[in-house]
């Protein structure tokens, strides 16, 4: 399989030329857009695997490189990093090692993919508390296993104060699981500062679907059971193909699932791409539009990439999509995100759309 050459970007502007020209694109936060060279890479692979020219060796390769983008795009070690498909999967192994009766602390209204596997645990009394996002750091007590919580809330784009969380979960002996979908890609992320961490990068990390990470805190490894293992949590996963032996990496490894190759060859220039650029650049690329465009919608300005309002009845998300604006509407919310490829030109038009 020919390998696709990474280009990393030397500046904001060369990476924001990569994504397509596409206007009035305000869903970063439902799923991000290829750039030209995902388009290319998706392309080229499709071209090799019709001639009979693709092989699972050369995939695992590009599966190596993504992981180690990643981990440097997170500042983890790469012996931390596990593969997986969804976060809802990933999740699921941490919920598998809850202690039977174990407490774990949530915020109302997070996404379903981190709360769910929580809740199917409750016939053996693992107990998911729901509190507000405010409340999260105050809310963890000496009961608290876990406390499991998206950084970037999907339904009002909030962002939680990680240093208040971090540190009253490390004061009460409690595990923190972090999922970053919402957040790595615009908002400078460091997932070793977390137990776990989890995030699904098909949306501002702009990779095809089916692409996503798992990091564990070494102190972890043996606690959590790999409830998906396969062929792809050994060591070597060409000599683990087969029983009756259990084959576990002694790394992160032990929890990755087999990838869907396709997907990681389409996420590879863009892990890259993200992996290379100025995270603080990007970041404030985002909050002063999204900043901007709270302004104009009369909300405090909270250095926020996703912007929600109340839109019970739908109207306000029609009024920007009759203007040809993509946007989105969650838990009665109007929803706009911004990312690279956003301009102010992007906030006027929904400003104007809007009436305001
Ligand atoms: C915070 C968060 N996590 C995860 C996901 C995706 O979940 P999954 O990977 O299980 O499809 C989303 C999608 O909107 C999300 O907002």
């Amino acid at each position: 399989m020919p390998s696709i050459a990474s280009s990393p970007a030397r500046s904001l502007d060369d990476a924001v030329r990569q994504f397509p020209a596409v206007r009035g694109y305000l869903a970063a936060c439902t799923l991000g857009l290829p750039t030209s060279a995902t388009i290319d890479a998706l392309r080229t692979d499709l071209t090799s695997w019709s001639s009979g020219l693709s092989d699972a060796t050369g995939y695992g390769r590009t599966v190596e490189r993504v992981r180690t983008r990643y981990a440097s795009l997170v500042h983890s070690p790469v012996e931390t990093v596990a593969i997986g498909s969804q976060t809802s999967a990933l999740v699921s192994v941490v919920a598998a090692s809850a202690p039977d009766g174990a407490e774990v602390l949530c915020i109302d209204g997070d996404f379903s993919s981190l709360v769910a596997p929580f809740l199917v645990h409750a016939d053996r009394g693992v107990t998911v508390r729901h509190v507000a996002i405010d409340d999260l750091a105050a809310s963890i007590g000496p009961n608290t296993w876990l406390v499991a919580f998206s950084l970037v809330q999907s339904a009002t784009g909030r962002i939680v104060d990680q240093d208040a969380v971090i540190s009253a979960a490390h004061a009460a002996g409690a595990l923190t699981l972090c999922d970053l979908t919402q957040a790595t890609g615009w908002l400078p992320v460091d997932a070793s500062r977390f137990d776990v961490t989890v995030c699904h990068a098909y949306k501002w990390l702009c990779a095809p679907r089916g692409v996503a990470f798992l990091t564990v805190a070494r102190t972890l490894l043996e606690t959590l059971r790999p409830v998906q293992a396969g062929w792809y949590s050994g060591e070597d996963v060409w000599a683990s193909c087969y029983g009756p032996a259990l084959h576990l990496s002694p790394d992160a490894r032990r929890f990755d699932v087999s990838p869907a190759w396709q997907a990681w060859v389409g996420a590879e220039p863009v892990i890259d791409l993200f992996a290379s650029l100025d995270a603080e650049a990007v970041h404030a690329h985002a909050v002063s539009l999204g900043d901007a465009m709270s302004e104009g919608l009369d909300i405090d300005p909270r250095g926020q990439a996703i912007i929600t309002w109340p839109d019970r009845d739908g109207s306000e998300l029609a009024k920007l999509t009759a203007a040809g604006i993509t946007a989105s509407g969650r838990a009665g919310r109007a929803r706009v995100a911004f990312h690279l490829w956003n301009t102010q030109d992007d906030v006027r038009a929904a400003l104007t759309a809007l009436g305001r």
